[in-house]
């Protein structure tokens, strides 16, 4: 099995993380859009464009069997599009995130953060409408530059993170939800989950969508279970980026824990 993860940049590498967790036993081939990011702030014309590009290389060029859309907005956007282009099974990341979030919550109110285009989308507000929640989004796009700058424990970055927390939260209350869980919507947030939990209330639980696609993809495969296990087999791990692969190796590595050797420059066009 071949797996290709898919993210505007490096972000979608949380996603990866926690895919190797749980499936060892799988081959990855990882793109990472840099050259055309951000897509947060895009329309879906582009955005579609750019992610149809990309699902292209990695099925008829890296011959991935199954497709997992790492990028949030990209998932928001452009997904359907993804899906008519493309002969394998895709997962985007927006109905996982709504799913846990079903599970996770009591009292049915749901907070999400995530990029502006994501939340313009409201792709999360009608996925989680599917589901009976009521949902409140915030477009919050200073976190994701701040995650980049590696600015993770820095107060700068926990100054705007209560700004944009308080203004939800605010927004919540007028609304009269008592949201008691939330939605990193946004494959950066996931390096800010312990500043997200230390910002809110210990009542409002944090979802991280990289770990529940993760077992999403799982439940997919692992048919039999033992396909999830370690193999004892070396697998393959391909990176490649659109643009800088220094860059993507210096700050990809902070995303996947771990140091990434090897990335191959391609070229998808504009
Ligand atoms: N990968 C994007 C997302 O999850 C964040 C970065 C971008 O705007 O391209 O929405």
């Amino acid at each position: 099995m071949k797996i290709g993860v898919f993210d505007s940049g490096f972000g979608g590498l949380t996603v990866l993380r926690a895919l190797l967790e749980r499936l060892p036993g799988a081959d990855y081939t990882y793109l990472g859009d840099t050259a055309r990011l951000p897509y947060g702030a895009k329309s879906r014309a582009t955005v579609a464009r750019y992610a149809v590009s990309s699902a292209h290389f990695l099925v008829e060029q890296q011959h991935a069997d199954y497709l997992v859309i790492a990028c949030n907005t990209a998932s928001a956007l452009a997904l359907d599009a993804i899906r008519e282009a493309v002969p394998v099974p895709v997962l985007g990341v927006i109905d996982t995130g709504a799913n846990a979030a079903q599970a996770a919550t009591k009292s049915g109110d749901v907070l999400v953060m995530a990029t502006a285009a994501t939340v313009e989308s409201h792709a999360y507000a009608a996925a989680c409408g599917h589901r009976g929640l009521r949902v409140i989004e915030k477009a919050s796009p200073l976190l994701v530059p701040l995650v980049e700058e590696g600015w993770i424990n820095h107060p700068v970055t926990e100054e705007v993170l209560n700004i944009y927390l308080s203004e939800l939260l605010d927004e919540a209350a007028q609304a009269g939800l008592q949201p008691d869980t939330l939605i990193l919507g946004c494959t950066h947030y996931p390096l800010l989950r312990a500043n997200f939990e230390r910002a809110l209330p210990p009542s409002i639980r944090v979802i991280d969508s990289a770990e529940v696609t993760a077992g999403q993809v799982a439940a997919a495969l692992c048919l039999p279970e033992e396909a999830c296990k370690p193999d004892g087999k070396v697998h393959a791990r391909r990176f490649y980026a659109t643009d800088s692969v220094a860059k993507f190796r210096r700050l990809g590595s902070r995303f996947l824990g771990e140091a990434i050797d090897a990335v191959d420059l391609i070229d998808l066009g504009g």
